[in-house]
């Protein structure tokens, strides 16, 4: 325990603007280096916490400009707040799913996670903290709700005054009588991976010449992939690019999508390209899954993963049940239907999936927002969809192209895109969504070009386990077989606001499973301008990016 004459309290004054979003706190690095800025924030998540004296805390992110020394401000603060213990990742660095495994591993009190995910980083771009709980997931929103009540009246931090620690060295250090553990921020993981899949089918299946390639992005996987798909699968040297974390991830957005991990996706087009391609975002948790001349979506990849996730170990025995956020297309409900197991629709946040993970509800989850993720932590998690793609393939020796053939002949096919319409006015955006939920009881009847509405919502959640609801969740405008709008503004953007329109049209096994997703989804994308008057309350005419 730190004594309490070391223990300096620090006069602040709270900012007005410290409201954690869909996955923590995300601001520019200009906003988080105004003097008192990280603290204060850290000082409200340890205040709006309690019992923790003399408990471990997690510490790691994913190596973005800012990420050491905010890593020191919260050992002296945490120190100071009495937590016992801090396990931090070797150089700052923990990929989320890692540090959801680390907090569960030992059985840490919580953790602090920094990175602002795909946003790009660097001395003008973005940063972020989260805070994560016990069972090693996002906050929940009661949690994050008093962090916010407090940032607003917060008028002191405690914190010490101690020499910076060396991040770079393994072993214990300490700070003021609290211990500090740099721990390797790879090898649990990666233990923990072996006992899910079967690596010896995977390495056997690249023993055969089929090649992969791995897009980190100079982002944090790059150090879990390097250890995992190269040393222990066996993949040859090369297997991992862009593989070394920096700060400003080489100046790229670390977001794994076609705009962004474009080289990945060209290079699988074509046909002496790899057999697999794979990419993740800036903290490790999203991924992006492409075969041979075969783009796989993630509503898509969901319902895969589900329907042949008993071919890995880890999930011989079966899946509880399935969880989708509500944007997420409804693929995997066809695949839960089959297997006879429940589907849950939750709001879009992973935070949203802990309590069906807890319960044993759930043993799969995803999200259109290229996230999948299991039972295994408490985070989506991008190496980890990987793996089980690959087990997959080791044990089908299919080519991704000829899985998802047949996947939709058996299922049909949710052709899905998403359109972003980015950082437009807050004021505009609202507007937006205000007439359509003012329209919600008449819009059910009206004619569009993709025929007519036959039910218009605004989603809300009740959880399950404790009851709790979460309202105003998207507009959802449904059409007949399953074809639908979804209309909600992001919860993760730091300038302005972005508006999602989520676009779905199922065809049932036997129909039209060929069609390019553009032209099928023609008449909806049409149905929702008439409905939405997108490029009037926007001012663009057309979205900023279609993933
Ligand atoms: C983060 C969250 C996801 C969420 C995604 C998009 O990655 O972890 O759970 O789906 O952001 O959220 P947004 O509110 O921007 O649509
Ligand atoms: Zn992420």
């Amino acid at each position: 325990m730190v004594e309490a004459m070391l223990v300096q309290i620090v006069e602040t004054v709270a900012f007005d603007d410290q409201k954690p979003g869909t996955s923590g706190l995300r601001k520019k690095v200009r906003v988080f280096q105004q003097p008192n800025y990280a603290e204060n924030f850290v000082q409200s998540v340890f205040d709006s916490l309690e019992g923790y004296a003399g408990d471990t805390l997690v510490v790691g992110g994913d190596g973005r400009f800012l990420n050491r020394e905010v890593i020191q401000v919260v050992l002296r603060m945490a120190a100071a707040n009495g937590f016992g213990r801090v396990i931090v990742g070797q150089g700052g660095i923990l990929s989320t799913p890692a540090a959801s495994h680390v907090i569960r591993k030992y059985g840490a009190f919580g953790g602090l996670v920094l990175s602002a995910s795909h946003n790009p980083g660097g001395p003008d771009e973005d940063f972020g903290i989260k805070y994560n709980i016990g069972n090693g997931g996002p906050a929940p929103e009661s949690v994050t709700d008093a962090i916010h009540a407090r940032s607003l009246t917060i008028t002191r931090y405690k914190t010490l005054e101690t020499p910076d620690i060396d991040l770079d060295a393994i072993g214990t250090h300490d700070v003021a009588g609290m211990a500090v553990e740099v721990i390797d921020p790879v090898a649990d993981y990666a233990e923990l991976m072996e006992t899910l899949f079967d690596f010896a089918a995977i390495r056997a299946l690249l023993g055969t010449g089929f090649t992969i390639s791995f897009d980190a992005m100079s982002a944090v996987t790059g150090p879990y992939a390097t250890e995992i798909f190269e040393r222990r699968l066996g993949a040859p040297a090369g297997t991992v690019v862009n593989g070394t974390p920096l700060p400003d991830f080489g100046h790229h957005h670390p977001d794994p999508n076609l705009v962004h991990a474009k080289d990945l996706y060209d290079r699988l087009m074509q046909a002496d390209g790899p057999d697999f391609g794979a990419a993740s975002d800036g903290d490790g948790d999203r991924n992006l899954i492409i075969g041979k001349q075969r783009y796989v979506t993630p509503s898509d990849s969901l319902a895969v993963l589900a329907a042949n996730a008993h071919l890995a170990p880890g999930y011989a025995s079966g899946l509880a049940g399935i969880a989708r956020s509500m944007p997420t297309s409804g693929a995997a409900d066809r695949v839960a239907a089959a297997l006879g197991i429940p589907l849950y629709e939750t709001p879009t946040g992973w935070k949203f999936f802990g309590n069906l993970l807890d319960a044993g509800l759930a043993t799969i989850c995803g999200e259109e927002s290229a996230g999948t993720g299991s039972s295994h932590v408490r985070e989506k998690d991008g190496i980890w969809a990987v793996l089980l793609w690959l087990n997959i393939l080791a044990a089908r020796r299919e080519s991704v192209a000829a899985i998802m053939a047949d996947h939709w002949a058996r299922y049909g096919r949710n052709y899905y895109a998403r359109h972003d319409y980015e950082a437009i006015a807050t004021d505009r955006a609202n507007a937006l969504m205000a007439k359509l939920r003012d329209s919600l009881a008449t819009l059910a009847g009206t004619e569009t070009p993709a025929g007519a509405v036959q039910a218009a919502d605004d989603f809300s959640y009740t959880d399950p386990t404790d009851g709790s609801v979460s309202a105003k969740q998207g507009v959802r405008i449904l059409f007949a077989e399953g074809s639908r709008l979804v209309f909600r503004l992001s919860g993760t953007g730091t300038q302005g606001a972005t508006l999602r329109l989520y676009i779905e049209r199922y065809e049932p096994a036997g129909g039209d499973l060929g069609l390019e997703p553009g032209d099928a989804l023609a008449p909806l994308i049409a149905a929702a301008e008439q409905l939405a008057s997108i490029r009037e309350f926007t001012g663009m005419d057309e979205p900023s990016v279609i993933t």
